[in-house]
C-alpha cells in the first residue's frame, strides 16, 4: 500500500524517489561542470520552486560561480494561469555574463518566455536553461532546454520545491496527484 499524503483538499501518491532525483541532479551537474569549467557562470534560480534544486546543482559546481534569483509566478492551484508575473526582479547586473537558469520544472514554457525577455533586456552574453523536470507534452515553446534532469508525463506533481497552493515544497521525494 503506497503512502498517500494530503495537501489541502487533494491526495497525492509517491511518484519519484529521492534517489532517482539525486541521480538526475548529479547528471545535470556533471554536464554543467563540463560546459562551464573556468567560466565563472551566474546561476539564476527561479523562485519559489527552484530553491531546492538550485542548491543541489550549485553545491556540485566545482569552479567559481555567482548566484542570484528572480521570483516569478503563474500557477494557481493545479493549473497555470497563463500569465507570468515578476514578483522579484533581477538585482544583479548580468551584462556580458554567461548565465545558467535553474528551473524546478518546465511545463508550458511561459515562465521561460518571461526569463528570456528579462535576460535579453539585461544583455547577457549567453544563457542556458537547466530544469529538474520537463513535461514534454505540455511544452509549447521553442527555447532550447540545455539540461534536463527528467522528463515526466503531464501529471501535477509536488515535492522537491514544487507546491500545491503553497504546500508540499519541503517533501524530499516527488508525489503526483492521485487518480
Ligand atoms: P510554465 O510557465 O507553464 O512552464 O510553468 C512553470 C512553473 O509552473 C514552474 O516553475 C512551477 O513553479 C509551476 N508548475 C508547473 N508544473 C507544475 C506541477 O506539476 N506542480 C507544481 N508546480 C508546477
Ligand atoms: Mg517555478
Amino acid at each position: 500500500m503506497k503512502k498517500l499524503i494530503q495537501l489541502h483538499d487533494l491526495q497525492f501518491e509517491p511518484f519519484i524517489s529521492e534517489d532517482k532525483i539525486t541521480r538526475s541532479i548529479e547528471k545535470v551537474a556533471e554536464q554543467i561542470n563540463r560546459d562551464f569549467k573556468d567560466e565563472n557562470p551566474v546561476f539564476l534560480g527561479v523562485l519559489n520552486g527552484a530553491f531546492m534544486v538550485a542548491s543541489e546543482i550549485i553545491k556540485r559546481f566545482k569552479g567559481n560561480c555567482e548566484v542570484t534569483f528572480v521570483k516569478l509566478g503563474s500557477y494557481e492551484g493545479t493549473s497555470t494561469s497563463g500569465s507570468v508575473e515578476t514578483l522579484i526582479g533581477l538585482s544583479h547586473s548580468l551584462e556580458g555574463r554567461r548565465v545558467v537558469v535553474i528551473e524546478d520544472i518546465v511545463d508550458t514554457g511561459n515562465t521561460l518566455a518571461a526569463i528570456d525577455k528579462i535576460l535579453l533586456e539585461h544583455k547577457v552574453a549567453e544563457y542556458r536553461i537547466a530544469t529538474l523536470f520537463l513535461k514534454p507534452d505540455a511544452y509549447k515553446k521553442d527555447y532550447k532546454i540545455d539540461y534536463t534532469g527528467m522528463e515526466i508525463p503531464n501529471d501535477f506533481i509536488v515535492g522537491y520545491g514544487l507546491d500545491y497552493d503553497g504546500l508540499g515544497r519541503n517533501l524530499t521525494q516527488v508525489y503526483k496527484l492521485k487518480e
